[in-house]
């Protein structure tokens, strides 16, 4: 079968100027796509800001004969949403993929976690994609074409010590993404999430001697695959990193169905409650609303 292209294409990868959105910047420009590189340039907690990541980027791509152009605008704001889909507009006319990558940290533990970690984390990882994928939604609805991949953690999809304002923001990208991917089916906008692990300046201090096997390259590759046209899948979330790819995946248990259900029911049958033989993967919640009425019935 032939190479995954993207000739013509134009994607917009957030946070591309360092770590995983770099890798995707490079890889699909060698493919072809042309590419808005967004950076703010801050530091890991969101610091400060700078020109010189994405437009290093740029170069880099440029140098190897691909297209793109650098922003600086911050995803965190609804306005710097606008400016970075209008850079795509007004330097390649249209827009295709969004890459939802810029992301930034402040753990803490739950007992410590004030708004000024809360608040910088949901505006740039939840939030932010809002702001991003919204200006560029209408465009996708009236080409009858986007892909959408946002960059969700495991720290929010299983949870971690921590983290629960990146959790939370993470898994709300994962509800986003659902809901997303119900609203876009009828204009083929495929909306999907990956939950990467790879080393990168966020993590090199935390993943210790494993982290030299799992690059930010090893990442790219499922992307690019949910951002091309041929992606067959919508809604999904997958966990990847080091060469390991893998579904993600919410069930729901076979359950019981007692009409006089009371809670010392719950409590005796609590184990066949939670028992996950015969399990079933809603596609979304109209189907969790069929199975539910298929016990029921
Ligand atoms: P990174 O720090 O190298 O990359 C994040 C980039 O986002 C930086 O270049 C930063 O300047 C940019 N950025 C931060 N705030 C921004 C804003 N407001 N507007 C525009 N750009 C902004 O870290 P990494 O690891 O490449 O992270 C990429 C994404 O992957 C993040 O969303 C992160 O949460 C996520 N992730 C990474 C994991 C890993 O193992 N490296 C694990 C799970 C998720």
């Amino acid at each position: 079968m032939a190479d995954l292209g993207f000739d013509g294409k134009v994607a917009i990868i957030t946070g591309a100027g360092g770590g995983l959105g770099r890798s995707h910047a490079l890889e699909l420009a060698r493919r072809g796509a042309l590419i808005v590189a967004n950076d703010l340039g801050g530091s890991v907690d969101g610091t400060g800001s700078g020109t010189t990541a994405a437009q290093a980027v740029v170069d880099e791509i440029t140098a190897a004969g691909g297209d793109a152009v650098a922003n600086y605008d911050s995803v965190a704001t609804p306005e710097g949403g606008q400016a970075i889909v209008q850079t795509a507009l007004d330097r390649f006319g249209r827009v295709d993929i969004v890459i939802n990558n810029a992301g930034i940290l402040r753990d803490a533990s739950f007992k410590n976690m004030g708004p000024d970690n809360v608040n910088p984390v949901l505006d740039v990882h939840l939030r932010g994609a809002f702001h991003v994928t919204q200006p560029a939604w209408e465009h996708m609805r009236t080409q009858n074409c986007g892909r959408i991949v946002n960059t969700s953690s495991g720290a929010g999809v299983f949870g971690n010590f921590g983290q629960s304002n990146y959790g939370a923001a993470k898994m709300g990208l994962v509800g986003l993404t659902r809901v997303l991917a119900v609203e876009g089916a009828k204009n083929n906008i495929k909306v999907n999430a990956i939950a990467p692990v790879a080393k990168t300046r966020m993590t090199e201090d935390l993943l210790g001697p494993i982290a030299d096997k799992l690059l930010p390259e090893s990442i790219t590759p499922l992307v690019v695959f949910l951002a091309h046209e041929d992606c067959p899948v919508t809604g999904e979330v997958y966990t990847l990193g080091g060469g390991r790819v893998a579904r993600v995946f919410l069930g729901v248990t076979k359950g019981i169905v007692d009409p006089k259900l009371t809670p010392e029911t719950v409590r005796d049958r609590f184990d066949e409650i939670r028992d996950e033989a015969g399990y079933e993967v809603p596609a979304n919640m109209n189907d969790e609303l069929r199975i539910a009425l298929k016990s029921l019935s």
